[in-house]
């Protein structure tokens, strides 16, 4: 069984796209970062989780979907939490694709229920490809399918870009160097610099390694919206375990008492 799995996961490798390529430099060990959802008590930021919307929205959005986010889902509780009106207000800044009464292709207003793929229509997937040679992925689920997630992210788009490629590394056309990303060269280019994105907070710092932070949190609410409502639960779970566990053992001793053992 456990040969099968390997068999699986190499196979995996070699099909998927990343990681194929030039496993001489294979991607760094990304820096960590203390995230607010760490650990058994965890919970998101709120205010991080608006700011990395913005940044994604402001950024990341020009390239990437996320497909199983709709603009509803920015209201729920455990989420950035805005409000309905403003959930909305964002909805309704987007362009979604749709057809006139003629059949013509045109665009309509953003709802609640909307989500955002507005921009993975298939000729602009074309048009990306063309640009970058790569197609960017879909980042719904990004924080969950990558190893060290949230942290992992975090590094590519900051500090995986600061280094020069090293010698003998040759960066085909398109490419750039990225000492993180499993081989070194990625298509997507540079997508951050300091002072890029208004934080209407003004004592956050407006540097890439502040934007990547929180983007990175955001894109992990967006893979795991059921974190913490999963960390309270698991709390409860190992709480209810320790009373019980207790009351067995005293049970256990009341029990047996009077028996010698
Ligand atoms: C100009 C277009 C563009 C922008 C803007 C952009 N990306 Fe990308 N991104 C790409 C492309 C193209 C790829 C595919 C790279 C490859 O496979 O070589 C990619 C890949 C990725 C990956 C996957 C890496 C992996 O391990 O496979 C992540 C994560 C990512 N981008 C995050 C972001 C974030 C977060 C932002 C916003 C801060 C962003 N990107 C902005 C084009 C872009």
């Amino acid at each position: 069984m456990r040969k099968i799995i390997i068999a699986a996961a190499l196979t995996l490798g070699t099909v998927l796209p990343f990681g194929a390529a030039q496993a001489s430099t294979a991607g760094a060990e990304p820096p960590h970062v203390d995230f607010s959802f760490d650990g058994l008590f965890g919970t998101f930021d709120r205010n991080q989780l608006k700011r990395g919307f913005q940044v994604y929205k402001e950024v990341c959005s020009s390239c990437h979907s996320l497909k199983l986010l709709a603009y509803r889902n920015l209201k729920d509780p455990g989420g950035p939490e805005f409000t309905e009106d403003e959930a909305k207000a964002l909805a309704a800044e987007a362009q979604i694709p749709t057809l006139d009464d003629a059949g013509e292709p045109t665009t309509r207003k953003g709802t609640l229920a909307d989500h955002f793929a507005y921009q993975t229509t298939p000729q602009e997937h074309a048009t990306l490809k063309g640009a970058y040679g790569s197609i960017p992925p879909d980042l719904s689920l990004m924080a969950k399918g990558r190893e060290h997630g949230p942290v992992y992210i975090h590094a590519l788009i900051s500090v995986g870009y600061e280094h020069e490629a090293p010698e003998g590394v040759t960066i085909p056309a398109g490419g750039n160097y990225n000492s993180i990303f499993p081989g070194g060269v990625i298509a997507m280019p540079k997508p951050l610099s300091d002072g890029q994105v208004a934080y209407a907070e003004k004592e956050i710092p407006q540097t890439v390694d502040q934007y990547a932070k929180d983007v990175s949190a955001f894109l992990m609410w967006v893979a795991e919206p059921k974190l913490e409502a999963r960390h309270r639960l698991g709390f409860g779970v190992i709480l209810f375990l320790g009373i019980m566990g207790v009351l067995f053992f005293l049970s256990y001793r009341r029990v047996w008492r009077n028996v010698d053992h």
